[in-house]
Order: structure tokens, then sequence, then C-alpha cells
């Protein structure tokens, strides 16, 4: 259980800036909404790809908090020159897959490069291992090499592929499936 708005980790990033790493509160919807909508305008390589309404953005917020609060997954934001920067989360599977999460990560394009995806995850790692998870996955689209040297680097393995999952552009482009026990 992780009250909104609670401080879990501060740290300087490789350009200097200083980030808060903390669980989100209401108070975010603006930051978040314009996160979202910035990586679909830019096309990055996440599932998303329409942009979100202030509702449906909250509406998210909302649940994120409350799985916090429940302690079924665990939801962080990355602060830096007074706004959210990053997003990242890990949402627990169900049922016989209740021992596994899937990880999201997503930074604002400034904000890249500079060790704040690689902190965001060693947090969600120590907060999912409290909450009993014992296998984190995720999936990234084949053509994300800078994402994928992240989860490399946190210790995922490539342990799967769906050919040609993703229809990104006119392309069709395989996701592959990465997964680390904890
Ligand atoms: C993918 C993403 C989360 C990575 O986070 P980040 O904060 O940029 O990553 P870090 O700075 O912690 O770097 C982690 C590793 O990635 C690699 N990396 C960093 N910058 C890179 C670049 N521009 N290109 C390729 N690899 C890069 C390095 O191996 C680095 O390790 P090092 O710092 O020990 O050298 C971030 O770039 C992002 O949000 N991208 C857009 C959305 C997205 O693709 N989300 C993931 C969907 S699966």
């Amino acid at each position: 259980m992780i009250e909104p708005d609670k401080v879990l980790s501060t740290f300087k990033a490789k350009n200097g800036v200083q980030v808060i790493l903390r669980t989100p509160d209401m108070h975010d919807l603006d930051d978040l909404l314009k996160l979202i909508n910035s990586l679909v305008t830019e096309r990055a390589m996440i599932t998303a790809n329409t942009k979100q309404s202030l509702e449906a953005e909250a509406d998210y917020l909302a649940r994120i908090i409350t799985d916090n609060i429940k302690g079924n997954s665990i939801h962080i934001v990355a602060e830096a020159d007074g706004h959210v920067v990053g997003n990242a989360e890990i949402s627990r599977g169900k049922g016989q897959s209740a021992h596994t999460c899937i990880l999201g990560i997503g930074l604002a394009r400034n904000y890249r490069s500079i060790g704040i995806g690689s902190a965001l995850i060693k947090e969600l790692f120590k907060h999912a291992k409290k909450l009993g998870l014992r296998i984190v996955y995720l999936e990234v689209f084949a053509s994300n090499t800078h994402a994928q040297n992240l989860y490399k680097k946190m210790g995922f393995k490539m342990t799967g592929s769906f050919p040609k999952k993703i229809h990104y552009g006119s392309k069709h482009v395989d996701s592959i499936i990465m997964t680390k026990e904890l």
C-alpha cells in the first residue's frame, strides 16, 4: 500500500537535473495528459496511438492511485524541473498469473538518456518484490533498440516474440517479449 504523492527517492540525473521519483496524485493530471499526448504526437514506439482526453486521463489517474493504495500494482512518476516527465508502472496479472506483472514506461523526449528510465525500473523492482511479485514481463517493438537496451541493462532477457503484432506507420513490426525473475 503506497499513498498518493509519496516521495520514494531522489537523485541527480546524468545532465545534473534533480529528479524525484514519487507516487502520483490527482494534481499530476495536466502533466500526465501532456506526457501521454506528446508520446502519441511524436509517434513513440508505444501501443497507444490516439491522444487521450482530459476525462480519460482523469479516469486512468484515479485508477492508478487506487491501485497503489490497494497494493495490486505500483505506479511511479518522475518529476523534474517542477513537472512530471516520466511515468512507469507494473500491473499484477490475474488468477493463476498473479505472481507476474507487466511493465510499462514512458518519458518525455527531453528527459531521455540521462538515467531516469533505469532509476524508475529499479524503484519498481523494489516495490514489486515487496508485493510478492516474482516475474516481470513486457512487450517492446523489435525496432525500439533504446528501450531494449534499457531492459537488457536491467536484467531482462528476450523470451519470445509475436511476429507482426504492431502496425507502425506503413509497416508491420514484431513485438518482442522480455522477462525477468525478481
Ligand atoms: C525507452 C525509455 C523508457 C528509456 O529510458 P531512458 O531514461 O532514456 O533510459 P536510460 O537513460 O536509463 O538508459 C538506459 C540504457 O539505454 C541505453 N540508451 C540510452 N540512450 C540511448 C539511445 N539514445 N539509443 C539507444 N540506447 C540508449 C543505454 O544502454 C543506457 O544504459 P547506460 O545509461 O548504462 O548507458 C525512454 O527512452 C522512453 O520513454 N522512450 C519513449 C517511450 C518508449 O519507447 N517506451 C518504452 C516502450 S516498450
